[in-house]
């Protein structure tokens, strides 16, 4: 169908959304739900009747579930080409594999026909959202919010920091990458749906002086996120103290430089000890769990409790190329798997909302999206529940919502993406051909 958007339109089917209330588990289901999507590209009303007002409207019923669209919380578009590198650990990884291909994004045209890729791919996974790591160059940037243009996706990103511990190529001094990151901040007030963060990439490389600047921008600017990674592996935690003696721990060193905040986003944090799980806990800064980058780089298996138990936000990331997989129900499959391995249960209701209004808190945007409700974007995913004979057994056969979720992260067949099409802002940005019944 051609969706009109001069006029409001409907989209009914089952539909899933998490709830952003006190307990992560309340969400609303129906087996025959009404989504009403404004001409400004808001939702107007979810809920299992149509309002009469919206009687005359155009209805599209669909086969497939409705569900908000995802927040890929932390990953780098430039590692989509080394995705699957074998046979290393984070350190050895990101000088082998990582940064050689980092090198080549200070080319725009390299940088632009890449970024085009990877944002169609997350969108054709039912990703809206992503907070993404960029490189040291201003044209990389540059290109991901050009190729944005024409996409839509609601995006976090910013100029990676580095001044040590990497090739020259990818390293500026603090003088070049002030000039650089203020250009990029200033370029990006004007674009729509697109916040700034402050990327120091991690604590290796970056030297006090950038570390102390990026600190400051972030105090000095309310409007700015700061992402980064922490306590991946316990030889980069070694490396990290080794380099600052001063601080007591990891977490120290992102907090003597005023890192540590509500608006700081930490990938990983696998190795936490007490301490910084409890002054993480006070900073009201969230963790992006990373479960397909930790698996696969043999990190170590997330402690979610730590997190929970203290009430700290919990966003998922694909982390590609850590991360092997794009697909939301991957890494929510994976996030279960390495919470198995450490005896614990996790509620697919919580892995959908960790990769859904989680990642939304984490990038303080959870009055505007990370749900299906009046008000917010219309960033909506459709999801393909019935073309696969055995797929579709399992979803009629599971008796709660939370089973029927389930099934949709660990069935697969043949590495099938379940996700048929993609809006945001209201409108459809990309549909399986065969599959989408638009
Ligand atoms: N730590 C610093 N840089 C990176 C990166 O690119 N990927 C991962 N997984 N960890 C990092
Ligand atoms: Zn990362």
């Amino acid at each position: 169908m051609v969706l009109d958007k001069k006029e409001p339109f409907v989209v009914q089917g089952r539909l899933f959304t998490p709830l952003d209330q006190r307990e992560v588990d309340e969400h609303l289901y129906y087996d025959d739900g009404f989504l009403v999507v404004g001409v400004d590209g808001r939702i107007l009303s979810v809920g299992p009747k149509l309002p009469e007002e919206y009687a005359q409207n155009q209805v599209h019923r669909t086969r497939h579930l409705i569900a908000p669209g995802f927040v890929d919380a932390h990953v780098h578009y430039p590692q989509l080409p080394v995705m699957a590198s074998y046979g290393t650990s984070l350190l050895e990884w990101l000088d082998r594999y990582t940064f050689p291909e980092e090198t080549r994004y200070g080319d725009r045209s390299y940088a632009g026909s890449r970024a085009t890729k990877f944002l169609k791919l997350s969108l054709e996974r039912g990703v809206t959202s992503a907070a993404i790591f960029s490189t040291i160059h201003d044209v990389a940037l540059e290109a991901l919010q050009a190729s944005n243009h024409d996409l839509g996706l609601n995006l976090v990103s910013g100029i990676t920091g580095m001044d040590r511990g990497a090739p020259d190529s990818l390293s500026v001094d603090i003088v070049a990458f002030k000039d650089i990151n203020e250009k990029a901040i200033e370029t990006s007030r004007g674009l729509e749906r697109f916040s700034y963060a402050i990327t120091p990439r991690f604590a290796l490389s970056c030297s006090e002086e950038m570390l102390d600047y990026c600190g400051q921008l972030l105090e000095s600017d309310q409007s700015l996120l700061m992402q980064t990674h922490i306590n991946e592996t316990e030889d980069e935690i070694l490396a990290t103290s080794a380099l600052f003696p001063r601080a007591s721990d990891y977490l120290d060193v992102y907090a003597s430089f005023g890192l540590l905040g509500s608006r700081s986003l930490f990938a990983h944090g696998i190795h936490n000890t007490e301490t910084e799980y409890d002054r993480w806990a006070e900073s009201g800064a969230s963790v992006i769990h990373c479960p397909t980058s930790n698996t696969f780089l043999g990190s170590g298996l997330f402690d979610a409790d730590g997190y929970v138990s203290r009430g700290i936000n919990v966003g998922l990331g694909s982390d590609v190329g850590g991360g092997f997989s794009l697909n939301p129900f991957v890494t929510m499959a994976e996030a279960y798997k390495v919470a198995k391995l450490r005896g614990k249960v996790l509620d697919p209701l919580r892995l959908m909302y960790w990769h859904t209004l989680g990642g939304a808190k984490a990038i303080h945007q959870h009055d505007s999206i990370g749900s299906l409700e009046p008000g917010k974007y219309a960033d909506f995913c459709l999801i393909d529940i019935t073309s696969d004979e055995v797929g579709s057994e399992l979803w009629e056969r599971a008796a709660t919502v939370r089973e029927k979720l389930f099934s949709l992260m660990f069935f697969m067949p043949d590495s099938k993406n379940r996700v048929v099409a993609t809006f945001t802002d209201g409108a459809l940005r990309w549909q399986d051909e065969i599959q989408s019944d638009l």
